[in-house]
């Protein structure tokens, strides 16, 4: 059920379940992202990590389009140094770091800012027709949302390097192979399967699930003992929580555990 949530221009928020949904809707554009977008997206994703009432966060799009990047208008109309004024990399970051674990569910073209937008989610759903891309070079410039450093991290340098200089865009199934895409299903059940995965991971620990994504998120730029370190610690934390007793309780006495997040 979703209560007192703000209201949004360019996007749409709904609680259900543990799962809040960011929609980014802005159909007239093929929802590419203006300023305001941006901030919207960034607000949106600072009051679900605020919520107690969520434990996992899904972004989509809309009809055939998850995000077809930053809006060329804006970009054609701006000087060089208006860029640091630029929130992008920082809107994005704060998604890679939230709180929650975020699925991208993409439901059509995932291209420029909106493919680096699906970077910064933990786990990727494509539909059949999801088309993905890094078409930046075609305008002149390059994917200054984290796209080149996200992209090499997931699929490799060569195909990142590939992809980038061409612009060329990749279907379902070429993303599904690079481990762009974790899963590919049919149109008609991309949402079934993203939530499928969001009500899995919802009746975790959500304690448990935010120090795992801590560990995750600094193993590709930690070095091993201070990774191990790390993990380490978390692991220490995770054993003060009532989350960790109703575990191993409820395996010991052979029922499902309920987690309460305490
Ligand atoms: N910025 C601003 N406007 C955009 C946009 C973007 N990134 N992507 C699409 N639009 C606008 C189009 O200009 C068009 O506006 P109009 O109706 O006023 O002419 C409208 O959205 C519909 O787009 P259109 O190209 O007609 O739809 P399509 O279904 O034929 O193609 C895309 C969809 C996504 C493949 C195509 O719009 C596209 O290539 N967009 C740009 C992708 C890109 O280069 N992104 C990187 C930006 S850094």
């Amino acid at each position: 059920m979703t209560t007192n949530l703000k209201e949004y221009s360019n996007l749409r928020l709904s609680i259900e379940n543990f799962i809040g949904k960011i929609q980014i809707y802005r159909p007239e554009k093929r929802n590419a992202m203006d300023p305001q977008s941006w901030a919207e997206l960034d607000c949106a994703v600072a009051e679900l990590n605020d919520n107690d009432g969520v434990r996992v966060i899904v972004i989509t799009g809309h009809e055939k389009t998850f995000v077809a990047g930053a809006d060329i208008q804006w970009i054609h109309d701006r000087k060089p140094l208006d860029i640091y004024g630029l929130a992008v990399q920082d809107v994005l970051l704060n998604v890679y770091n939230s709180n929650k674990p975020v699925i991208a569910v993409i439901n059509g073209y995932a291209l420029g800012g909106g493919c680096e937008l699906a970077l910064a989610c933990d786990i990727r759903v494509g539909c059949e027709t999801a088309q993905l891309g890094q078409p930046e070079i075609n305008l002149g410039i390059l994917p200054a949302g984290g796209g080149t450093q996200h992209l090499t991290r997931i699929v490799g340098l060569a195909k990142a390097k590939e992809m980038i200089f061409t612009g060329d865009f990749i279907d379902a199934e070429e993303a599904h192979r690079l481990g762009l895409l974790n899963h590919v299903v049919p149109n008609d059940e991309l949402m079934d399967k993203a939530y499928e995965i969001a009500r899995k991971i919802a009746k975790k620990s959500p304690i448990a699930v935010q120090m795992v994504k801590i560990a995750l998120n600094q193993s590709p730029t930690t070095d091993l003992p201070s990774g191990l370190a790390l993990e380490k610690s978390l692991q220490a934390v995770l054993f003060s929580t009532k989350d960790k007793k109703e575990g191993t309780k409820a395996f010991l006495e052979k029922r499902k555990p309920i987690f309460k997040g305490e």
